[in-house]
């Protein structure tokens, strides 16, 4: 098969691109990102350079570039994981950014795919399209769309033009719309995990999220990797796919657990993230239907992967001292 990845260079398109190339090492894969690449990265060192490997410079907006990649490697199918994410925005105020990439971006790449009858796209969606929930229940593939946010509008919009493209023109397309994921080589620190793990080894004070006391569905980048990788060998043309882990944990849990496996004081945790208040959103998604259908499911527990992922950050941490000195 011959894949093009975009944004293969982010936190979770690089883990995918990881997981694929090693268990498909016949595949070409093409990773098509807006940031340059090199060999140094050690995210993707160990494809870099291999002959089934092409990195390509670019924007997903970029018309004639993606269809001289999709014909100049002649492309079988699409994973699209670029987007510019809600970190990426930070005040949610540029929201012109958000659909441009996330919108426009997808939609070119849907008119490319038809245009040269590119066999399977996947787009790689989020849970926070539905919004959020009360207290009890999951959110199923059949929910209604109900963004929240000007970043979940965005990916909803680009879910729906997804969809649009198969029943309109028949094109082969899947969504995974993914739990909140953690694991290594996440270098954005505006998300909880990985700022809760820097902070504590740093004997600083956690951050006082204003969604401290929020549940969230956590599921580890690999698991979404081969979440992501059944989808795109056998996913129905037109479905939409939940990737869950039934791993719901508020942020205070998760930070609880951080600072537990980091063997540091419980005072590093903000006066809001100790306080035992009832306020909070939740997002959980039902994967039952990717379980029954595609046969996945996911193989860590949550205490093993933040275990595994808190020893990541501790032999990667001169690299990220380094990101934080840059910003
Ligand atoms: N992080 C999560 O927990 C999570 C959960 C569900 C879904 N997602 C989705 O997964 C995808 C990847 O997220 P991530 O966390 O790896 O983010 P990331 O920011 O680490 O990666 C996104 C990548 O897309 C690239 N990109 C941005 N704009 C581009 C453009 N115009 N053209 C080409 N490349 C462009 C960036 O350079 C970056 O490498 C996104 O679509 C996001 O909505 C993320």
């Amino acid at each position: 098969m011959k894949l093009l990845v975009t944004g293969g260079a982010g936190f979770i398109g690089s883990n995918f691109i990881r997981y694929i190339f090693d268990r498909y090492p016949s595949y070409t894969i093409v990773n098509y990102d807006l940031v340059a690449q090199s060999g140094d990265s050690e995210q993707l060192s160990h494809v870099y350079g291999h002959e089934n490997y092409h990195a390509v410079q670019g924007d997903i907006c970029d018309s004639s570039l993606v269809r001289d990649t999709i014909k100049r490697f002649d492309i079988d199918a699409v994973v699209n994981f670029a987007a510019v994410t809600e970190d990426g925005v930070q005040t949610m105020e540029n929201s012109e950014r958000l659909v441009r990439t996330n919108v426009l971006g997808t939609q070119n790449l849907l008119d490319s795919c038809k245009a040269l009858q590119v066999k399977r796209f996947v787009q790689i969606s989020t849970g926070g399209v539905y919004g959020s929930l009360g207290r009890t229940g999951y959110f199923t593939e059949d929910s209604a769309l109900a963004p929240s946010s000007p970043y979940d509008a965005s990916k909803a919009a680009a879910d729906l033009l997804v969809r649009a493209y198969h029943k309109t023109y028949g094109l082969h397309v899947n969504i995974a719309r993914s739990a909140c994921l953690y694991g290594p080589f996440h270098y954005m620190d505006a998300c909880p995990v990985p700022q809760f793990i820097t902070c504590a080894m740093q004997n600083k004070q956690l951050p006082e999220l204003d969604c401290s006391l929020d549940v969230r569905d956590w599921l580890h980048v690999m698991d979404h990797a081969s979440a992501v990788e059944r989808v795109l060998h056998d996913g129905k043309a037109g479905e939409v796919y939940n990737i869950g882990g039934f791993n719901e944990r508020r942020h205070l849990d998760v930070a609880e657990l951080i600072i537990g496996l980091l063997q540091k004081s419980s005072a590093l945790l903000p006066f809001a993230m100790q306080s035992r208040e009832f306020k909070y959103r939740r997002y959980t998604l039902d994967p039952s239907k990717i379980a029954s259908t595609l046969g996945w499911k996911p193989s860590y527990t949550f205490e093993q992967g933040i275990e595994e992922t808190v020893d990541w950050f501790n032999r990667h941490r001169a690299d990220w001292l380094q990101l934080h000195e840059q910003v």
